[in-house]
């Protein structure tokens, strides 16, 4: 409570002197009579006084003015209407949190349950000045626009960056590979373009990368095989990728993969192992082009397995009758992916569906043919 006390603060601390010694020049004169109405106008004094709000003030005069600043060049818009100089930046009734303990803002989250077009123009500068941010979120606001704000470089406390379902545009900036704190990059349906920077696999704390639903190019860096390990969940579905997956992220382990609606192309064997623990692998729709016939499958964990529409080959190794709680498998539009499917394990509980559009046979399609 009284480890900040800003501007006028000092202008209570002289309040209270004043009261006391009022206070206490009418117990000793007038002791008996008076001292009952002393105190009563010494506690309407206190009572009126605009003190006990400042001296509760938590906010950083610094923060709440970068934050003010932020909002008028967002346009003043409605979801942050109690964002406003008479209070506490901490009290806001939306968006802002302050740690608890250093009182410094950690967290801005401005997230629309409906698309609010109210909010408009590039994220400010003033972002920046905010030091101690944790998390950004901002999150269906589909005027948000222009590129990742330079000044997010200066936020080396960042952990979580979140900004979906806005028309961010243009590409994602090498700097995001120096917030060594990040944890969470969460990018998806924005209208980044550009390739994906290979300094991303320096952030040592990524446990996800979702990149999803962009317009990003070239190809996934090579340097992905280096992220710590197990490696982030690598969402980087619904954009316009291209060339081989690299090797190296056969060093990985995620959790989950998913490379879909991209035009990734060769090899992708690299991804499956029995020794993984991966739950999905989606890599559904690219220009993928290699032999299934031995791949080994993380038995106990792999729950997701989508190859439709690549250019697979050879045969659906017996392997993955072994996978233990197979829920979704597809593997149709691949119309060199031939032979038996393997009778047994979860292989039969899915319909045609998973299967047509290849030159595979056996339940559920018709019998092979001798
Ligand atoms: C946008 O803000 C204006 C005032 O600036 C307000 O009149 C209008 O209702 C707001 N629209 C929405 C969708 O909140
Ligand atoms: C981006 O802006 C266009 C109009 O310019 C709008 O139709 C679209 O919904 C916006 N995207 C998002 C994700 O809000
Ligand atoms: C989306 O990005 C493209 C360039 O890739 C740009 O031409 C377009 O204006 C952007 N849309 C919005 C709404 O920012
Ligand atoms: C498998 O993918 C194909 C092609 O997208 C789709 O038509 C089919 O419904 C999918 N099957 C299942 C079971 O999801």
């Amino acid at each position: 409570m009284f480890r900040r006390v800003h501007g006028s603060g000092e202008l209570l601390l002289s309040q209270i002197y004043a009261v006391s010694s009022t206070l206490s020049y009418f117990a000793v004169s007038h002791w008996k009579e008076k001292m009952g109405r002393a105190l009563v106008f010494g506690l309407c004094f206190l009572l009126l006084s605009p003190f006990p709000f400042a001296f509760s003030e938590k906010c950083f005069p610094k923060e709440k003015k970068a934050l003010l600043q932020l909002k008028k060049d967002l346009g003043n818009p409605y979801i942050i209407t109690s964002w406003n100089e008479k209070e506490d930046c901490c009290e806001w009734y939306c968006c802002v949190t302050c740690d608890e303990r250093t009182n410094h803002v950690i967290s801005i989250d401005i997230s629309s349950s409906i698309p609010d077009a109210n909010l408009s123009g590039p994220i400010p500068p003033s972002i920046g000045d905010l030091p101690y941010l944790e998390s950004i979120t901002f999150h269906k606001l589909p005027n948000l626009v222009g590129p990742l704000q330079p000044a997010i470089a200066k936020l080396t406390k960042l952990k979580s960056l979140f900004i979906t379902y806005t028309n961010l545009s243009g590409p994602l900036p090498g700097f995001l590979g120096q917030l060594k704190n990040l944890e969470l990059i969460k990018l998806s349906f924005n209208n980044l373009s550009g390739p994906i920077p290979s300094s991303l696999s320096q952030l040592p704390n990524l446990g996800s990368l979702q990149l999803d639903r962009n317009k990003l190019t070239g190809p996934i860096p090579a340097s992905f095989g280096s992220f710590k390990k197990p490696g982030p969940d690598l969402m980087l579905s619904h954009n316009q990728l291209s060339g081989p997956i690299p090797a190296s992220l056969g060093n990985l382990n995620p959790d989950n993969i998913d490379l879909s609606r991209n035009k990734l192309e060769g090899d992708a064997s690299m991804l499956f192992s029995s020794k993984k623990t991966t739950q999905v692998i989606d890599l559904s729709r690219n220009k993928l082009s290699f032999d299934m016939s031995h791949l080994t499958f993380p038995k106990k964990s792999l729950i997701w397995l989508d190859l439709n529409h690549n250019n697979v080959y050879g045969n659906i190794p017996v392997s993955l009758t072994k996978v233990e709680n197979l829920q979704q498998f597809n593997v149709s539009y691949n119309p060199q992916l031939s032979g038996q499917i393997p009778q047994g394990g979860e292989l039969q509980r899915f319909d045609k569906y998973s299967y047509f559009h290849t030159k595979l046979c056996g339940s559920p399609l018709p019998p092979c043919k001798k």
